[in-house]
């Protein structure tokens, strides 16, 4: 496995594995790689190579929100990506992605305006430039990105098709806990107290889908279901709970074919988030 730092570098080796006619898959992260992270480079392994980036991109970070804090580990993430069998990472510094007068970005409406989109404004922004210039420097087959992310990969999916990115994306399953916590950078956060409070979010998951399972189809009835575990676990503070179409990520009041059933609670600090994906019948 090979580590670069530079757009120069990466360009070069797929090239390379270009001229030899392989394939190419992608798998974009923010680093601090977990299970989630190598059950994806796993999938990506479908390819004949595959490339992993490590970025934790300023721009996708709203003011307020943890850019500087973000968990940073090369080495523990170099080990992660060995034995999920990736290729090559690319780690860059900000100013190899983000030259001084960089002035070029890729947004996108509709799509980003509920969820996450609407109490992270510019979040999207930041995430679908920087993962349209990962595409254009990686240029891989298939990318790879978690259900976890529900909106994100939505959002990406859209974006490839809008702009004719010939690449196709993937989404893979969430990857939990045992005892069923979304696996997430962000849970290094949590202490002993906060790590038993952040279960609710699984809690509410489960509830939803028992719902939806057993027929209800109402979104205020499933939502104030899950609203009730939340609000009894002191710890927590919900940012949002709403059901959305999958098309279109704006809310529902019923549910018809297929829905997303999306959740952000912030467990004392920490603001995590959890979904049920309703495919329809
Ligand atoms: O999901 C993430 O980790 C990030 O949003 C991504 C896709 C790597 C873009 O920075």
């Amino acid at each position: 496995m090979v580590v670069v730092k530079t757009i120069k570098e990466v360009r070069e080796t797929v090239k390379q594995w270009r001229r030899e006619g392989l394939t190419v898959g992608f798998v974009p992260t923010m680093g601090y790689l977990h299970e989630g992270h190598q059950s994806l480079i796993r999938a990506a392994g479908e390819n004949d190579r595959v490339v992993v980036s490590i970025f934790v991109n300023p721009m996708q970070f709203g003011p307020t929100e943890d850019l500087a804090t973000y968990p940073r580990d090369l080495e523990h993430d170099k080990e992660k990506c060995s034995e999920a069998g990736a290729d090559l990472i690319f780690a860059p510094e900000v100013s190899e992605m983000y030259e001084d007068n960089f002035q070029s970005y890729v947004d996108m409406n509709l799509l980003t305006e509920e969820l996450c989109g609407l109490t992270r404004p510019c979040h999207f922004r930041g995430v679908c430039t920087v993962v349209s210039k990962l595409f254009n420097i990686v240029k891989p087959d298939r990318a790879y990105f978690g259900k976890k992310d529900a909106q994100q990969l939505a959002v990406i999916k859209r974006m490839a098709a809008d702009l004719n990115m010939d690449i196709e994306i993937i989404g893979c399953p969430i990857i939990r806990e045992d005892d069923g916590l979304a696996k997430s950078s962000r849970n290094t956060y949590l202490n002993a107290d906060e790590r038993k409070a952040a279960l609710v979010l699984s809690q509410a998951v489960r509830k939803a889908e028992e719902l939806i399972t057993s027929g209800v189809r109402n979104s205020a009835e499933i939502i104030s279901a899950m609203s009730a575990l939340i609000d009894a676990e002191p710890l927590a503070k919900t940012d949002y709970i709403k059901i959305v179409s999958l098309d279109t990520m704006q809310q529902i009041p019923e549910i018809d074919n297929g829905a997303l059933v999306a959740l952000a609670v912030y467990i004392g600090k920490t603001r995590l988030i959890d979904n049920y994906f309703y495919e329809g019948k």
